[in-house]
């Protein structure tokens, strides 16, 4: 496999007696084809032999065939943002899929799974492929938010999953395989194995844009994606309550550890706004996801509203984008599309 050999490849270079891999030097290395993209962190005060060390990286891949992207960080003593020696990140590219957008949470409840759901519908009513990932082991909600029951899962010649196909999104969830009577606790090994298979065995063809929906906090299953996958962006969905600030934060600190760049936070059940007057109501609260803000310096791009078509739809197994696009919060998602893809 070819970050298999890549690593291997860097694995013969030394930099100070040791090589660079464990001597973790190696901050993420992420291959698809021939190109690799190599993220080296240089420890302070060793800054002066990087483009020399990014020299040798270059040239020894380039002997077996692969062209690579190198850029470093330095590794400060006093903020230290990796331990040395700590796992070496290999994340990976899923093939065919030009970007990956998380969706997290602090908590559950929240209503990330609606939002999952609708941005990658919001983004499929903007043209693109789009597919959905449902990564949220312990509330596998996609399924009954996409009326999934009864469908089944193909396998190909090639032994591959063939992802559901339900209003033009290729979906892809634990719901599916699993028959809800017979729970099946995922953990550890066999967790990140059924991601494996689920991630990268399936054939998702040429996607633009593939939404995950992670399980809330920072998790087994987190980690474990978060670390072995390229996620190209991630969005924190958050509820207005001040008292959610502190989950929310550890979410985006879990985030950033793993080196996931959080884009945004998205208020959802933001306000409720009077079908006749119009007027908003802040039902849950207000100001959470602005403190949010304040703290991260993330922005807030998207506040979507209570609104009773979004449980109507949840029920009825149509996201409310494509059963309501007028609506204030179908609108809203649309907003969050556009915006999310401008920035892709
Ligand atoms: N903006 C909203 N307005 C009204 N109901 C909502 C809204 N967002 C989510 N809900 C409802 O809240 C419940 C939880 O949402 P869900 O997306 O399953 O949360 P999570 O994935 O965070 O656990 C669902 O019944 C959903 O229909
Ligand atoms: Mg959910």
């Amino acid at each position: 496999m070819a970050t298999k050999k890549v690593l291997d490849i860097l694995r013969s270079i030394t930099f100070n007696g040791k090589d660079i891999v464990s001597g973790g030097l190696l901050g993420s290395l992420s291959v698809e084809g021939n190109r690799a993209e190599i993220v080296l962190l240089i420890p302070e005060g060793q800054e002066g032999s990087v483009e020399e060390l990014k020299g040798s990286i270059r040239e020894a891949l380039k002997k077996e065939g692969f062209w690579a992207e190198i850029t470093h960080r330095v590794k400060r003593k006093d903020r230290p943002f990796v331990n040395v020696g700590a796992v070496v990140s290999l994340k990976r590219r899923i093939p065919g899929v030009k970007s990956v957008i998380a969706v997290g949470s602090g908590k559950g409840g929240v209503g990330k799974s609606t939002v999952a759901v609708n941005l990658a519908s919001a983004l499929k009513r903007l043209g693109y492929r789009v597919g959905l990932f449902d990564a949220d082991v312990y509330g596998p909600s996609v399924s009954v938010l996409l009326s999934l029951e009864g469908e089944k899962v193909f396998v190909s010649p090639q032994k591959k999953f063939i992802p559901v196909e339900k209003f033009g999104i290729k979906v892809m969830t634990f719901g599916v395989l699993v028959k809800e009577d017979t729970p099946i606790l995922w953990r550890g090994a066999m967790l990140h194995k059924a991601y494996e298979d689920l991630l990268m065995n399936s054939e998702w063809g040429d996607l633009d844009f593939l939404v995950v929906d992670l399980p809330p906090g920072t998790g087994d299953s987190h980690i474990s994606i978060a670390q072995s996958y390229s996620l190209d962006a991630a969005v924190v969905v958050t509820t207005p309550q001040v008292v959610a600030v502190a989950d929310v934060l550890r979410a985006i600190k879990g985030f950033n550890k793993l080196e996931v760049k959080v884009v945004g936070i998205v208020e959802n059940m933001a306000y409720f706004p009077c079908p006749e007057t119009g007027k908003r109501y802040h039902i849950f609260g207000r100001g959470g996801a602005e403190r949010l803000s304040e703290i991260t310096g993330i922005p807030v791009i998207a506040r979507i509203p209570i609104d009773e078509y979004i449980s109507a739809s949840g029920d009825a197994g149509v996201p409310v984008v494509e059963a309501h696009p007028d609506s204030p919060s179908a609108k809203a998602f649309l907003d969050l599309a556009k915006r999310l893809s401008d920035g892709a």
